[in-house]
Parts: structure tokens; C-alpha cells; sequence
């Protein structure tokens, strides 16, 4: 793929080169997102940060890593404080918002409402979420933080063993990460989920396809008993149409150590793309599992940074002129002891 100018929609807009392309670059900024470098490369740049459905992480982690560039960020946090609550068409919010922005990242709760708002916008869009159907940085950031904590353990993406537990018919993140990991080799896939929350038969059609080696599996023990990876979700409840059906799933896939203890192989990596439900009755990773070195949750996170520095660095097409303004900070980062 020519990143330069590309709007950034889908995982199926990708293959493995654009993935190594996109991950040596964000090699090359990790001396910048961990802030012993500044970079004034994107001064004068505005990012329009749309987000028309809640978000901690992805709105944050797309706005710091424009700032950590050096650009400015403009918001909107909810379809209420928009003219999209006035009857306003996407079409007509993406021409008079590309007029602002240089480059725009939205969410938004339906599925190609992304897409749609692309066809009608003058600069690139990123999608950060559009309803069930896809999160691509989302999983970008999922698959570097796999390479690297198989790494530590002399392992490969190539031959990876994955657990994918919990709403893999409503979750977005999922189904863009079975997306990129069906690029990939001897994959071998555990699909732990309710039947009625299996991956969508398209998804699992394109695994079928792509020679992946799928199980599927509604008991928890079982499926994460001989992976590298076990990746948790949420159940996805903002996307039934009645959230008294979500609340029958809450609390069947929860995993804890005394779980991890007895069913996992040493060093299996617990992953989730959070927000984890930490109420009592979901309770998905418990917090028993919080000294387990192998849990990756806030590693995953932080690689969000990185991750989306590096989209913007190809997208705005600045990677070689990163350096050209660089210098080392001049503040003590962190805590007093
Ligand atoms: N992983 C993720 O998309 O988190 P947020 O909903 O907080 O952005």
C-alpha cells in the first residue's frame, strides 16, 4: 500500500510488507513516545479527532501522538455536542471538517459510517472504531505488542497459538485482529465465546480460507490450555438492542490466575484491548491477575502511542523529516522517589 494521502479503514488494506513497514517506523519513534526525544515535525498540522461514541484510550492515544509530532489537536467527544444531533449528514460534517483538519480520526457507532465519511472528505481518515465492523489501529497495535512479548520467549507471529475469548460477534477488535492474523503462518486459532456470540461467519469463512487452524469452543479451560497468547474481551453490551440479553453473557468467560495456573503453559501472555468490565459480575480478567508478569494489558496500551505515531508518520508522508527538528527533552519525566 501507498500510505502517503491513504485513508486508513480496514485491516484489508494491508499486507505483511505494509506491516513491517509500518512497525520499523514505529521502532524508529519510540525514542519520541517515550519522551527522551521532541520532534516539531507535524508544528502547524490539526488533527480533527472525531469520536461520536466513547473512548479512553484510542481518543487519547491518537491525540497525544499527534501532539508527541508536534501538531495540534481539535476535538469532538459525543454525537450530542455535534451538529450530527441537528440532522447534519456525515457527508456534509466530513466536507466542512476536512476543511479544518489536515488529517481526521473518528469513531462512530455504525458499522462503514467510516467509510462513508471518508468518500466525502478532502484529507485522510483513520478509522478508530466504526460499530461491530472493524478497529485496524486497534489491531496494529495488538499484533506489535504480540510480536514483542513472543519475542522475549524466542517465538515468531509465524506458528502463533492464540485464544480469542468472550463477544467475538460484536467485537471490533477481534475481528480486525483475525484480519491481520490470517496474514500470517501456521496460525492456530481458539475461538472461546457463548454460540450465541461466535465470530461472524464472513470472519471465520476468511480463516477457513487462509488456512488457519480454527477451534471452536464455548468452555474457557479448554481453549486456553496450549496457546501462547489468550486475548479477553468485554462483552460488547452498547450493541445489543437489549442490554438485559448482554447482561446473560456477563460473567461466564472470567479468568483468573487459580484458571491460569491450572489450565496455562509457562509464560502464556494474557492479553485484552480494555476497556476491561470490572464489575463484579462480569469480571472478565480478575485482579488476582494483577502481579502475573505475563499479564501485557497496560503494555498493550501503551503501545497505542507508538503505534498511531507511526500512521500518522506514513499517512502525512513525514517519516524522513522526523529528525529534521529533533533534540533531547529537557524535563525529568515520572515520580519522586
Ligand atoms: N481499546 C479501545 O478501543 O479502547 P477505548 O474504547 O477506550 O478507546
Amino acid at each position: 500500500m501507498d500510505f502517503r494521502g491513504s485513508h486508513i479503514l480496514s485491516i484489508d488494506q494491508f499486507d505483511r510488507s505494509d506491516i513491517e513497514k509500518l512497525f520499523s517506523v514505529a521502532d524508529k519513534l519510540e525514542p519520541y513516545a517515550s519522551k527522551e526525544k521532541i520532534t516539531r515535525v507535524l508544528e502547524g498540522a490539526i488533527l480533527g479527532n472525531m469520536f461520536f461514541e466513547p473512548s479512553t484510550r484510542t481518543r487519547i492515544s491518537f491525540g497525544a501522538s499527534f501532539n508527541l509530532l508536534g501538531g495540534n489537536v481539535r476535538e469532538i467527544t459525543e454525537v450530542g455536542s455535534s451538529s450530527l444531533a441537528k440532522g447534519e449528514s456525515l457527508a456534509d460534517t466530513a466536507q466542512v471538517l476536512s476543511g479544518y483538519s489536515d488529517i481526521i480520526v473518528m469513531r462512530h457507532p455504525e458499522n462503514d459510517s467510516v467509510q462513508r465519511f471518508a468518500e466525502a472528505s478532502r484529507v485522510p481518515v483513520i478509522n478508530a472504531g466504526d460499530g461491530s465492523n472493524e478497529h485496524p489501529s486497534q489491531a496494529l497495535l495488538d499484533l506489535y505488542t504480540i510480536q514483542k512479548e513472543l519475542s522475549q520467549n524466542g517465538k515468531s507471529i509465524d506458528g502463533l497459538r492464540i485464544a480469542l475469548v468472550g463477544d467475538l460477534k460484536y467485537g471490533r477488535a477481534v475481528h480486525s485482529l483475525c484480519k491481520i492474523l490470517s496474514l500470517h503462518d501456521n496460525v492456530t486459532m481458539n475461538l472461546i465465546s457463548p454460540k450465541e456470540l461466535r465470530i461472524p461467519s464472513e470472519i471465520a469463512e476468511l480463516l477457513a480460507s487462509r488456512g488457519l487452524n480454527i477451534k471452536e469452543t464455548e468452555n474457557l479451560e479448554d481453549g486456553i490450555s496450549e496457546v501462547d497468547i489468550i486475548y479477553v474481551t468485554r462483552v460488547q453490551e452498547e450493541r445489543f438492542k437489549d442490554k438485559n440479553d448482554a447482561n446473560k453473557y456477563r460473567g461466564l468467560l472470567s479468568l483468573n490466575q487459580s484458571i491460569y495456573t491450572a489450565n496455562c503453559e509457562p509464560n502464556t501472555v494474557i492479553m485484552h484491548p480494555l476497556p476491561r468490565d470490572s464489575r463484579s459480575d462480569a469480571n472478565e480478567l480478575d485482579s488476582d491477575l494483577y502481579e502475573n508478569p505475563n499479564l501485557a494489558i497496560f503494555r498493550q496500551a501503551d503501545n497505542g502511542v507508538v503505534i498511531r505515531m507511526a500512521i500518522f508518520a506514513l499517512v502525512l508522508d513525514i517519516e524522513e523529516k522526523i529528525e529534521e527538528t529533533s533534540r533531547p527533552v529537557n524535563w525529568k519525566v515520572g515520580l519522586k522517589d
